[in-house]
């Protein structure tokens, strides 16, 4: 399975926040904000990752991430020269999916939850053609809607619907098999001109292959484009992170715990950034013992098998 982050658009709602500089690279709270579906990604095992972003801000992701090799992933970049629409990251990356799987995430998107890693894995271990996930919201009109018959089997799903037919909405973490492609390809641009995802799923929903992973009531799903939800994410990560003593989305300290960097690696590069409070943290982690976050989520894993 690869990945793709969808970090372009226009974040014209976060203006003039985003007038000079891309909205993934705004910080929510103490780390940039494309760290956070990155460290999606990341938790679920992907380690081929294409970043697609603007052809102004491309370089700038490239300063920050490099070719990911410091993370022990591999990153790949392209651009969407307009924002057009989120299917259009797959016909984009078209070459890089080749006939893999994909788990496409939009870089505005913060998940967090107990046995979030749990879940993906798991996903992604019965995933068939097209698994999304949907989440309980209070005002699911902003959003993807998704419909469950008495079975809870998916049965509709509208784009911003005046009447949604439930509270489901669908987040902005998709995986797909390599037939997306095509499927996206042949889309048309909705009323508002832009390439709908929600197009996408449904097509996938009329050939009965459209799996719905629900995340339950224990899970904080956020998308941080506007100043009010940035404001709140960078909120809700501060005090999670204070109470918790564990960092959200800490790239080095995943890569660290999944294996992919030595703790010489680690120790680097905290001391690298000793003087403020994400290199302390590093440092921390290296010297802590057998206080791995995900450690008993591992070892499920491994029980069952899901660690390759
Ligand atoms: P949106 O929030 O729909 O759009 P936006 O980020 O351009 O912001 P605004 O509405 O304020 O103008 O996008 C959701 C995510 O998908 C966000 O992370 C940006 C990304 N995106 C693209 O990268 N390309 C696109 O063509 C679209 C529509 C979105």
């Amino acid at each position: 399975m690869k990945g793709i982050i969808l970090a372009g658009g226009s974040g014209t709602r976060l203006s003039p926040s985003t007038d000079s500089i891309n909205k993934h690279l705004l910080a929510v709270y103490d780390k940039p904000m494309i760290y956070y579906p990155l460290s999606v990604l990341m938790l679920a095992g992907i380690k081929e990752i294409m970043i697609i972003s603007t052809p102004e801000d491309q370089p700038r992701f490239t300063t920050l991430l490099g070719d990911g090799s410091a993370l022990g992933i591999s990153l790949h970049y392209k651009v969407q020269s307009n924002p057009d629409g989120i299917p259009e990251a797959l016909t984009i990356a078209e070459d890089f999916i080749g006939k893999e799987h994909i788990a496409l995430i939009l870089g505005d998107n913060i998940f967090f939850g107990q046995g979030f890693t749990m879940l993906l894995r798991n996903a992604m271990k019965h995933h068939r053609h097209a698994t999304i996930f949907g989440c309980r919201v209070k005002d699911p009109r902003r959003f993807g809607v998704v419909e469950f018959n008495q079975q809870q089997k998916a049965i509709s799903i509208e784009e911003k619907p005046l009447q949604p037919k439930s509270d489901f909405a669908v987040t902005g973490l998709y995986i797909y098999d390599h037939r997306a492609v095509q499927l996206a390809k042949n889309l048309q641009p909705s009323k508002r001109g832009e390439l709908e995802i929600t197009d996408l799923n449904r097509l996938y929903l009329q050939q009965g292959r459209l799996d719905v992973q629900l995340l339950g009531r224990g899970f904080a799903w956020m998308d941080a484009g506007t100043h009010d939800a940035l404001f709140e994410a960078a909120e809700f990560v501060k005090i999670t992170q204070q109470r918790q003593g564990f960092k959200i989305a800490c790239l080095e300290e995943i890569a660290y715990y999944l294996g992919y960097i030595s703790r010489d690696v680690l120790i680097n590069k905290g001391k690298e950034m000793h003087k403020n409070d994400y290199g302390a943290y590093l440092l921390d982690i290296a010297h802590r013992k057998h206080t791995n976050p995900y450690w008993d989520e591992m070892v499920t894993h491994s029980i069952l098998g899901l660690v390759k």
